[in-house]
């Protein structure tokens, strides 16, 4: 595994998210504050894309049915989602955000 370089700090506003591409596969990037965390971009429900969520108090809600995942840790918060997103390692250096590769 690899540190991948996906955006800069300034790309993204605070409770914002974006699709990003890590070693090929799809990953969603949140700021909260000044902090940056990444999970899977799809659902685990169905197919959409929670970097087009809406993304209040560390949680992302899909954009489809509404079902919301906790942002720092995957956790599945309510119906219709049951399987939680996996997550993924981000750090940051000066204005770089980097992602682990899956
Ligand atoms: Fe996300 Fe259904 S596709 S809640």
């Amino acid at each position: 595994m690899v540190w991948i370089k996906v955006a800069s700090a300034q790309e993204l506003s605070n409770d914002e998210a974006k699709t990003v591409d890590v070693a090929g596969y799809g990953v969603a990037l949140y700021r909260i504050d000044d902090e940056f965390f990444a999970t899977d971009s799809m659902c685990t429900h169905a197919t959409a894309l929670l970097s087009e969520g809406y993304v209040e108090d560390g949680c992302v809600e899909c954009p489809l049915h509404q079902g919301r995942f906790d942002i720092r840790t995957g956790k599945a918060m309510c119906a219709p989602v049951t399987v939680d997103l996996r997550t993924h390692a981000v750090k940051r250096e000066g204005d770089h955000i980097y992602v682990l590769s899956p």
